[in-house]
């Protein structure tokens, strides 16, 4: 093992540059390898775009959200458009010759499903790959936990705190829209932390007369405001997700926003209380990384350089039974973890009386 080199792929994420900063520091410190980083994801990866990664890069970036190698959340090397409207091409042979002719040893693909779904691929080519998985969603079914989600959940409480004032104020009804995708976990932690009073998610779709009432009811009852943590994935009963745009060019071109600002008009002309929504947006992947997600992103991206250094390839760092470990890439890939129902943080809501809209 002489060269190693890390690409971060998808939707920027809090913990990036912490396992950018851990893979590095390890490689070089304890290993004495050279590190290099593909720039702006798979893009940059096809089109052999990289840059050495030292010490000094990753001295001060523990805390930056973002990443400092950048990201693309559109391409797939496998099926790679090169330009927004040009035919799908199979690049995957190029790269692996790119990275062989670099000398590269292994390489971290540090992303979630898309991104690691093409790092499978480059392991079934037989090229060492490991895999570090990201998401604010958390809604990968292979590790109890990615990376990114604490950060998202932080941020998002922060804005339901700063919202709860100006509801308090109004008297009125106050809507927080959170990402999430098709998955609850983000906006079910934000509801409980963000003391909502009640939590919509996909999992369960909700009934707007039943809401309507249980909101009137705690209005009429003397609360004061209610807050209700509405994830972009949520539905009516017998309707369907919000979508907010297609991206045509993107492998993954749903995306979901928008449906607060249609409930807040519906609860509003129901209720006749005053309703207002904000849709929280990228707000909550930005700025700086919590510091549970330092030293999770730290924890994993060591870990995955000791994966590499025992050559135990085609595998992607898990959380498993509260543990970091690993799983293979095979397995971790394509299959989506939805809230349970019944689960017990959905249970510890209702029981302190969160209304979940069913
Ligand atoms: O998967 C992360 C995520 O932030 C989702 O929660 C959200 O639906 C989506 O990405 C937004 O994508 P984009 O950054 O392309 O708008």
């Amino acid at each position: 093992m002489r060269k190693v080199a890390i690409l971060t792929g998808g939707g920027d994420c809090p913990g990036l540059n912490a396992v950018i900063r851990a893979i590095t520091k390890t490689a070089i410190t304890k290993y004495n390898l050279d590190v290099i980083g593909y720039v702006d994801g798979y893009r940059g990866f096809v089109e052999n775009r990289w840059r050495p990664i030292t010490l000094n890069d990753v001295e001060d970036i523990l805390d930056k959200g973002g990443t400092i190698l950048g990201t693309s959340n559109s391409d797939n090397p496998f099926k790679f458009l090169k330009t927004r409207d040009s035919e799908p091409v199979d690049m995957s042979d190029i790269c692996i010759k790119q990275m062989k002719d670099l000398g590269v040893d292994c390489l971290f693909v540090v992303g979630g499903d898309g991104t690691l779904t093409s790092g499978r691929d480059f392991s079934r080519k037989g090229f060492p790959v490991i895999g570090v998985p990201k998401t604010i969603d958390n809604d990968l079914n292979a590790t109890e936990v990615t990376f990114g989600f604490n950060t998202a959940v932080t941020n998002a409480v922060d804005a339901m705190d700063k919202l709860k004032t100006t509801a308090e104020s109004h008297k009125r009804i106050m809507l927080v829209e959170i990402m999430g995708r098709y998955a609850g976990w983000l906006t079910l932690e934000t509801g409980i932390a963000g003391a909502a009073s009640a939590i919509l998610l996909p999992e369960i779709p909700y009934d707007l007369d039943k809401l309507c009432d249980f909101l009137k009811e705690k209005t009429e009852n003397g609360q004061k405001y209610c807050m209700v943590a509405v994830s972009e994935g949520a539905k009516p009963k017998n309707g369907e997700v919000t979508i907010s745009r297609i991206v045509g060019y993107s492998p993954d071109s749903v995306r979901l926003g928008g449906v607060s600002n249609k409930l807040a008009r519906e609860i509003e002309e129901k209720t006749g209380i005053e309703t207002r929504a904000t849709v929280l947006g990228h707000i909550q992947r930005g700025g700086q990384t919590s510091a549970y997600d330092r030293v999770l992103s730290t924890k994993y991206g060591v870990k995955a350089m000791e994966l590499a250094m025992e050559g135990n390839f085609g595998k992607m760092v898990a959380m498993i039974d509260g543990k970091v470990s690993y799983t293979t890439l095979e397995e971790a890939v394509g299959q989506l973890k939805n809230v349970p129902v019944d689960c017990d943080l959905v249970q510890t809501a209702k029981s302190m009386g969160v209304y979940f809209g069913e």
